[in-house]
Formats: structure tokens, C-alpha cells, sequence
């Protein structure tokens, strides 16, 4: 019998917290805020959930997380969002948010990391699920602004395990940042960085040797060069792939044709995330119930869950145990 892909243990590593923004709880806070969406209702909003790219779905994501102003905001989005992982059989989570899109509309950095802090406490409580906070830098947004959000990240240099790169990639490549990844290092925090969700595979090649990052977010355009491929297989760098996004946002044409599987027999240290799982269709779990249906087998399924476990930023005896 086929095993239970929600029971299977499994971290998630590229999660956008503000992703995860169903419509319902964006017209809850858009009417408890007072914040006015172009969207009448939430069918409407719903309706808005389809993107012919990257750009297009950031478009939505940005305007949509404007319902967030209190810590009790980013509580009740985030812990909703660990009920649901819990749910699909996550165990570690290191969430990615974007504080450079909240401060900019006002919303105070200590307010947003509240609501988050206290969620990431309450999921391991309620939940056993471990992991942490890593603060993303907009990559669309000038690199005197990701070095004045890195202050207020070292500020509270204990609320997070790293720094990571979001946003639009395409125009803007990694080592635009190389500056503030080296203050990052140089401070302990771990780094990841999107590249090659869009942006060639030359943008992972910049991301490893320029910004010094340990772990690739997305990475699936490694697929076309097997150069590349040979340098990621005698790693341990890991690619935090996330099918149904690559499919939402036309980066590939079907998970039947999604380089995931192929990157996996190579010997690439591939998992399955969700990226925005309120935006493409699904939760971890879900994505993983999807690439069955494309083709995964169940030994495939559990060495991506063995390789999201293996490239977290957990503890050893914490791997140890999931493992
Ligand atoms: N790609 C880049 N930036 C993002 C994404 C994504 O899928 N989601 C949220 N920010
Ligand atoms: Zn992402």
C-alpha cells in the first residue's frame, strides 16, 4: 500500500509566511483593520489567484499582506499557517518573511517580529513543530534599504536564524547584495538566497560563490546546466524546490515535466516546499500528494523528505530524531 504522504516527517525551508494569506483571512483583517482591497468580496479575491508570472503574483501578494498592521495579525496568519503544516506532517519549519515590505508601509519591524515570535513559540508548543524566522531581503528594492533592514535584523539578532533574498529576481541579480551577505556571515547568520526561479542558472553560480549562501531557493533552472548539476551533487548545498509554484507561475509547463525528479537521481540534494501555498494551490503536503500523481514513487518521496530534514538549519540531535 502507497504510504501516507501527510504522515511522512518533513521540514519546510521556503515557506513565504505572508503566503500563506488565504483569501478569508484577508477579508477578515481587511474588515477588522479598515483596509480597503480592490477585491469586493472574498470570491473575487479568490478569482485574482491566477498569475501568468512571477511579477504578476507578487503584484497581488504585496497589496494583499497590506491587511496586516498589529502583532495580532502576523500571529493569527502565521498560526493558522503552523495548524495547517502541522496537519500535513511538518515538523521544522524556517519561515521566510519580508520586513522591508511591511516597514515600508508603516507597520513597525518590533510590531511584525512580535506576532511572528510568539506564533514560532506557540507552534512548538502546541504542535512539536522546531525552526525559526528567516528575514528576507527585497531584491526589487534598493541595497542602502537591505542594509538599513539588516540593522534592524541584527538588532534583534535572536529572533532569527538567517537571511534570505526574495522578491523580483529576473533584473536583479545576487551579487547586487554581495555587501550585505558578508555583514550577515561575518555575524553568523545563516544565508539563502533565491535563484534560478525565473533568473538563469547563472544567478546560482552567483549566489554560491558571491552572497555565500547555504542553501538555493527554488534552483530549478540548474537543471540546464549539468556543469552546475555536477558542482551541486558533490555538495551538500540543498534546493528548496516547490513544484506547484514553478507550475502557477508558468517557470515550468506541468509537474509532469518539473526537473524535481531528474535533479533527485542526479544526486542533487532536492526537496518539495510550498512557497506561497495560499497563492498556487497548496500546502507541503499537498505538494507532495501532487508529484505522486505526476509520477514521484514512494522511495523518491521519502528521500526528499530525508533531504528537507538534512538541509535545515536544525540541530543535529534535532535531525537526529526526525531522521
Ligand atoms: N519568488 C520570489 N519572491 C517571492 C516569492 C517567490 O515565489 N514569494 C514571495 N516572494
Ligand atoms: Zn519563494
Amino acid at each position: 500500500m502507497a504510504i501516507d504522504l501527510f504522515r511522512l516527517p518533513k521540514a519546510e525551508l521556503h515557506l513565504h509566511i505572508e503566503g500563506t494569506l488565504e483569501p478569508e483571512t484577508v477579508m477578515e483583517l481587511a474588515d477588522a483593520n479598515g483596509v480597503r482591497l480592490p477585491y469586493p468580496d472574498e470570491d473575487a479575491l479568490r478569482a485574482a489567484y491566477s498569475f501568468r508570472d512571477l511579477q504578476e503574483f507578487l503584484d497581488l501578494y504585496y497589496s494583499a499582506m497590506a491587511t496586516l498592521l498589529t502583532a495580532d495579525d502576523f500571529h493569527l496568519m502565521a498560526s493558522r499557517y503552523y495548524a495547517t503544516a502541522a496537519a500535513q506532517g511538518v515538523k521544522h519549519a524556517e519561515i521566510f518573511c519580508d520586513p522591508q515590505a511591511h516597514v515600508g508601509r508603516g507597520v513597525r519591524f518590533e510590531e511584525m517580529l512580535a506576532g511572528l515570535t510568539q506564533a514560532v513559540a506557540d507552534a512548538e508548543r502546541d504542535h512539536g513543530i522546531t525552526g525559526g524566522i528567516i528575514a528576507c531581503i527585497l531584491r526589487d528594492q534598493p541595497v542602502e534599504s537591505a542594509h538599513a533592514i539588516y540593522d534592524q535584523v541584527l538588532a534583534h539578532r535572536d529572533s532569527f536564524i538567517g537571511i534570505g533574498l526574495d522578491s523580483a529576481e529576473r533584473p536583479f541579480p545576487p551579487e547586487l547584495f554581495t555587501d550585505v551577505f558578508t555583514r550577515a556571515g561575518r555575524d553568523g547568520f545563516k544565508r539563502v538566497a533565491h535563484a534560478g526561479e525565473e533568473g538563469p542558472a547563472s544567478f546560482i553560480w552567483t549566489a554560491l560563490d558571491t552572497l555565500g549562501v547555504d542553501r538555493i531557493d527554488h534552483g530549478v533552472r540548474a537543471a540546464e546546466d549539468e556543469e552546475l548539476i555536477g558542482r551541486l551533487a558533490a555538495s551538500d548545498i540543498a534546493l528548496t524546490v516547490c513544484p506547484l509554484s514553478n507550475v502557477a507561475l508558468k517557470g515550468v509547463p506541468d509537474l509532469e515535466h518539473h526537473p524535481l525528479l531528474g535533479l533527485l537521481e542526479r544526486g542533487v540534494k532536492v526537496m518539495i516546499n510550498s512557497d506561497d501555498p495560499a497563492y498556487f494551490g497548496g500546502y507541503v503536503g499537498d505538494n507532495f500528494l501532487a508529484m505522486r500523481v505526476a509520477g514521484m514513487t514512494d522511495a523518491q518521496a521519502i528521500r526528499l523528505a530525508h533531504n528537507s530534514i538534512a538541509g535545515s538549519f536544525a540541530s543535529a540531535e534535532r535531525k537526529a530524531a526526525l531522521h
